[in-house]
């Protein structure tokens, strides 16, 4: 058989396992946005059925083969060829699968399943004792699976690279630490700030179906596309990108908030404007026609939400039309006030309801933790003290109960352990992608002022979209900017930005 042959095999089957996962999508967008109630039992049958199939395609021994036989050949000779990008991340994936017994990954399930219904339970009434030996259970698994993956240094590094292929803690740790020390720096001199933006602004009246009218036009100017793609209403807004020329993104609307719905759609929007940038027409369902990671997919969401939507640039433009829209709750307000409400930093208990300055403060504080909970050196009875203390170092402010502190998030009870630090990394990329961006179109903000995205928007598809998976994340960064991942860009955004609304 020609490498030839054993390419086109390999890329059937791949694109066979993409087509049932994307099946798996459609379905479960529906689940998340139409079914009746009543159809929950019957689609847990048919996703367990289509992602059973889909494991067992991809982890057939035939696979293996292909992989061995390419890997010889002259064909992935150019590392950087589609061929060899394809090979690279196929057998990346293929020995992640086929490493974890079956036993480990039932019994995973089976433990997050009854985890997730508990940790509910705990968290309404506050009870970390109650969620205790389920916290125990699910990091001792997720060590078990990190054994099983095999890792260099600590056990954390095999977890993060199910979420952040390729990044390792000795890569990120340091630039954290940093990115901490200056963020407490900066929240101290927003607290002793002169200035002072009114945030009521924002929790005026916002008709549900005029912020619609609104935020799908804000989307449109981005550059996403309504023929390939929708806007739907879920409670956890997400975007979801089934195959070419279908991306759908959600959002949720509180009439007596312009924020939720207005910058979770540029967000998910940013999303949105990754998965339609994927040359999916010529690479669907191979890593091509795939994006890097979750940090970097975040990056993009992040970006359009911050450095776009909180940009006093950008509602130079859409300021008069917010006004047009919104007459009764907006005709008496400036420009600098909109622009101080919507950034307005106040440090609170909640990480999903936190601004743009203190929420990476939320996702260093549990990285710090998840570390030492896994090489032991932590003692999941011993989590709320050392989550309050950290708190109160970094915000200022006391936990007053767990449920404000360690149980606030569904992910430990899940078994996501590894994937809040890809939160921060977007952040970090955005920054820096978005400080090369602007060296590189030099009247970007003009752009901004006059309603004009697609200078962004191409930067964006020309290095980063359109590569699909053929630079791991760090590389990636470091090819666009020229520069391996730093705190600075992000640091250097938030001062400027920050201290311009607070006067300092
Ligand atoms: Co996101």
């Amino acid at each position: 058989m020609s490498a030839q042959k054993a390419y086109e095999e390999l890329i059937k089957r791949a694109r066979e396992v993409s087509l049932l996962v994307s099946c798996e999508e459609v379905l479960g967008w529906d689940e998340r946005t139409y079914m009746p109630r009543g159809g929950a039992a019957h689609r847990a049958d048919q996703l367990g059925l289509l992602s059973g199939l889909a494991h067992e395609k991809f982890v057939d021994p035939r696979v293996g083969e292909l992989l061995g036989k390419l890997e010889q050949s002259d064909l992935v000779k150019d590392a950087e060829s589609a061929e060899a990008v394809n090979v690279r991340e196929i057998r990346y994936q293929y020995n992640k699968r086929t490493k974890l017994p079956k036993e480990l990954v039932e019994e995973i399930t089976r433990v997050t399943t009854l985890a997730q219904g508990e940790w509910v339970v705990a968290r309404k009434n506050s009870d970390f004792k109650h969620f205790l030996p389920w916290l125990e259970k699910v990091m001792a698994l997720q060590k078990d699976k990190a054994d099983a993956y095999g890792y260099e240094g600590e056990p954390y590094n095999a977890l993060l690279d199910d979420y952040e292929p390729g990044a390792t803690v000795d890569e990120i740790a340091e630039v954290f630490t940093n990115l901490r020390k200056e963020l407490v720096v900066l929240l101290g001199k927003i607290k002793d700030a002169p200035k002072k933006p009114d945030a009521s602004i924002v929790t005026r009246d916002y008709g549900v179906d005029l912020q619609r009218i609104f935020g799908e036009s804000v989307a449109a100017s981005f550059g996403y596309s309504f023929t390939d793609g929708r806007l739907d209403i879920t409670t956890h807004p997400f975007c979801i990108g089934i195959g070419p020329g279908d991306t759908r993104i959600t959002t949720r609307y509180n009439p007596k908030r312009i924020n939720d719905a207005l910058f979770g759609t540029m967000h998910e929007a940013g999303h949105g404007l990754y998965e339609m940038g994927i040359n999916k027409k010529e690479h669907f369902g191979t890593p091509m026609g795939a994006s890097v990671s979750l940090g970097i997919h975040e990056s993009q969401s992040r970006m359009w939400e911050n450095q776009v939507g909180r940009s006093r640039a950008f509602w130079v433009y859409f300021l008069p039309q917010a006004q047009r829209i919104f007459k009764e709750s907006l005709s008496d307000v400036k420009l600098d006030d909109f622009y101080g409400a919507i950034n307005d930093v106040k440090p609170s208990h909640i990480r999903v309801e936190a601004d743009e300055a203190t929420y990476n403060l939320h996702i260093l504080l549990r990285f710090e933790l998840e570390r030492p909970l896994l090489t032991g050196d932590l003692k999941p009875a011993d989590v709320p003290g050392e989550w309050n203390s950290r708190f109160k170092n970094y915000f200022g402010i006391d936990v007053d109960k767990d449920a404000n502190g360690c149980l606030q998030d569904v992910h430990w009870s899940a078994g996501y352990v590894g994937y809040f630090p890809t939160y921060t990394l977007g952040n970090l990329y955005a920054a820096q992608f978005f400080a090369k961006a602007q060296k590189d179109l030099p009247d970007m903000t003009a752009q901004f002022e006059g309603g004009q995205f697609a200078g962004l928007r191409n930067w964006l598809l020309e290095n980063i979209h359109q590569h699909g998976q053929r630079y791991r994340a760090n590389k990636l960064v470091e090819r666009v900017t020229g520069k391996p991942l730093s705190y600075k860009p992000l640091i250097d955004y938030m001062t400027a930005k920050f201290g311009e609304i607070y006067g300092f």
